[in-house]
């Protein structure tokens, strides 16, 4: 990873925790396809606990949520990569950002995010995209719109070594992420305004 302090440093995060996760492969290639100037760390996380806010009350923030919320508040930008489970978010997703939302400085408020997802139904995650994104405004992300990724029928579009195999995938996923260099660019500019 290109440490340079003008590097744009992006966070990964997979929606789906299963090692062969088609969501991590495409999280991979977007950091292959990122322009100059960006890129991604995955973040492993899945000891986050279920939220319970007993928990949070008598014990602060879990040791492995403080990490992720640290590491996010660092960032420049959060690219997320989901399955949709039963036509909406993962359980385990939606616990993550229950957690995230809680308390004072909240690390996803005014952070840029790109959104995907990879299914191996035909419509690669049409409906989770829009459960997240209403999930996602509420924690005062920044949402980039457009391009939209839907990776639909995702195994017949990565290799079994996780590499993809489609071009039209790589495009799509490629114009998405230089969308979102200049969508980070916007957000600062809307900030410093
Ligand atoms: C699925 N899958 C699925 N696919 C889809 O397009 N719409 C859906 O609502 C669901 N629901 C669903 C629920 C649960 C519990 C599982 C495990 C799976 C299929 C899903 O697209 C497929 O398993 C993907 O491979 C999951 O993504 P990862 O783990 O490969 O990233």
């Amino acid at each position: 990873m290109d440490t340079s302090s003008n590097t744009l440093d992006i966070v990964g995060l997979c929606g789906s925790l299963r090692a062969g996760s088609l969501n991590g492969m495409a999280l991979r290639l977007a950091g292959e396809c990122m322009p100059q100037g960006m890129a991604l760390e995955v973040i492993e996380w899945s000891q986050v606990p279920p939220f319970n806010a007993d928990v949070l009350e008598q014990q602060g923030v879990p040791a492995p949520v403080q990490r992720i919320r640290d590491r996010i508040a660092r960032a420049d930008g959060v690219v997320i990569a989901t399955p949709e489970y039963n036509f909406s978010l993962p359980g385990m997703l939606k616990n993550l950002i229950d957690w995230l939302s809680r308390g004072a400085d909240q690390p996803m408020a005014h952070k840029p995010v790109a959104i995907m997802s990879a299914a191996t139904g035909p419509l690669g995650g049409a409906r989770v995209q829009y459960d997240l994104r209403r999930v996602l405004l509420f924690v005062n992300a920044m949402v980039l719109v457009k391009p939209e990724v839907f990776i639909g029928n995702a195994q017949s579009k990565f290799t079994s070594e996780g590499q993809c195999s489609d071009e039209a995938t790589r495009q799509f996923v490629a114009a998405q992420m230089a969308a979102f260099g200049r969508w980070i660019a916007q957000a600062r500019a809307m900030q410093a305004g």
